[in-house]
């Protein structure tokens, strides 16, 4: 394809993400509808990723290429196309709160790789860009692709590696709503992962093998009930994680009362995500959710939402 026939500026959207759904650490996670980040990619004569701008992120994020997960993930696509004449030039809006555990990092690697992607003529499918996501995320918070996988791919995946054939879509139940709720305590993905344990008795890897075990039966099964069973059955990451996570038990207790299946640490944290079998109950946890941070006084966000089918979203704008 000659440069002439390809799209000169792009738009992505890539979605937030809830990653490890309770025992299944570093290799499910779920894509949301909302909230996601939206890039905007340029074709340009210059050789490389540049980033123009970003907002959204309180000055936060950098804006060197290379130190930018975005940036880095872009890089590696150009890489993979062999493109090295000419580059992209991206300006980021993060609609993800960053440090939260809804896959901030994996949402600007995911948009950068698909955008660079697109603007040369998507030759690579979702799947094919996970290994240059995984690049753009491991700089902030580790080589795993529980993010970036759904992130690219949409609905709920099994991650087994990082490579492309590593990567399983698991069936996602059409009527599972989501209460998100994200405190104002920043947990750096970095931070969360070194209070976890090297290593567990061999009864505990049972019990959290059983878990994961049962949460992929009740997807196959869409048994929703089960679902929320098996998603609480961590016994090895929330213990260790719990002390980073104001208001854990509280909102458990707050949601369950309202109907909630469960309630998961969302990532490495601080968010928690309830899972319900309806909108109402949804908005009703909400409610619960919202009393118990203000009662604790700790500033918060929430929102309903629901897992997104679809994983980045291209659209081509000139
Ligand atoms: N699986 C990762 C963790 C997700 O829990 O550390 C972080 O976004």
């Amino acid at each position: 394809m000659s440069n002439n026939t390809l799209p000169r500026r792009v738009e992505v959207r890539a979605p937030a993400t809830v990653a490890n759904l309770g025992a299944g650490f570093d290799i499910l996670g779920m894509a949301l509808e909302t909230p996601y980040d939206v890039i905007i990619a340029e074709r340009t004569d210059t050789p490389g990723v540049q980033i123009k701008s970003i907002n959204g992120d309180g000055g936060r994020l950098p804006l060197e290429a290379d130190k930018n997960t975005a940036g880095i993930a872009a890089q590696a696509v150009l890489d993979q196309l062999g493109i090295k004449d000419t580059g992209a030039c991206l300006t980021l809006h993060k609609g993800l709160p960053l440090a939260s555990g809804l896959g901030s990092s994996a949402a600007s690697a995911a948009g950068g790789a698909a955008a660079v992607n697109a603007l040369y003529g998507s030759k690579l499918s979702a799947e094919d860009l996970i290994p240059a996501a995984v690049e753009g995320e491991a700089a902030v918070s580790g080589r795993h692709a529980d993010n970036v996988a759904p992130a690219l791919m949409g609905g709920i995946v099994l991650v087994t590696g990082v490579r492309p054939d590593q990567c399983y879509r698991l069936p996602t139940p059409p009527t599972l709503w989501l209460t998100i709720v994200t405190p104002e305590v920043a947990v750096p993905t970095k931070e969360a992962r070194a209070v976890l344990p090297n290593q567990i008795a061999l009864g505990t890897m049972v019990k959290q093998t059983a878990s994961a075990a049962l949460l992929i039966h009740a997807l196959h099964s869409g048994d929703l009930r089960l679902l929320g069973q098996a998603v609480e059955g961590d016994g090895v990451i929330e213990p260790a994680r719990a002390h980073l996570m104001p208001g854990l038990e509280a909102i458990r207790a707050a949601s369950r009362e309202r109907g909630a299946l469960a309630t998961i640490i969302s990532g490495a944290g601080p968010t928690l995500c309830a899972f319900s079998a309806s909108k109402s109950t949804a908005d009703r946890v909400l409610e619960g959710m919202f009393h118990v941070f203000y009662e604790m006084g700790i500033g918060f966000s929430t929102q309903v939402s629901r897992p997104g089918t679809q994983g980045v979203v291209v659209k081509v704008l000139e």
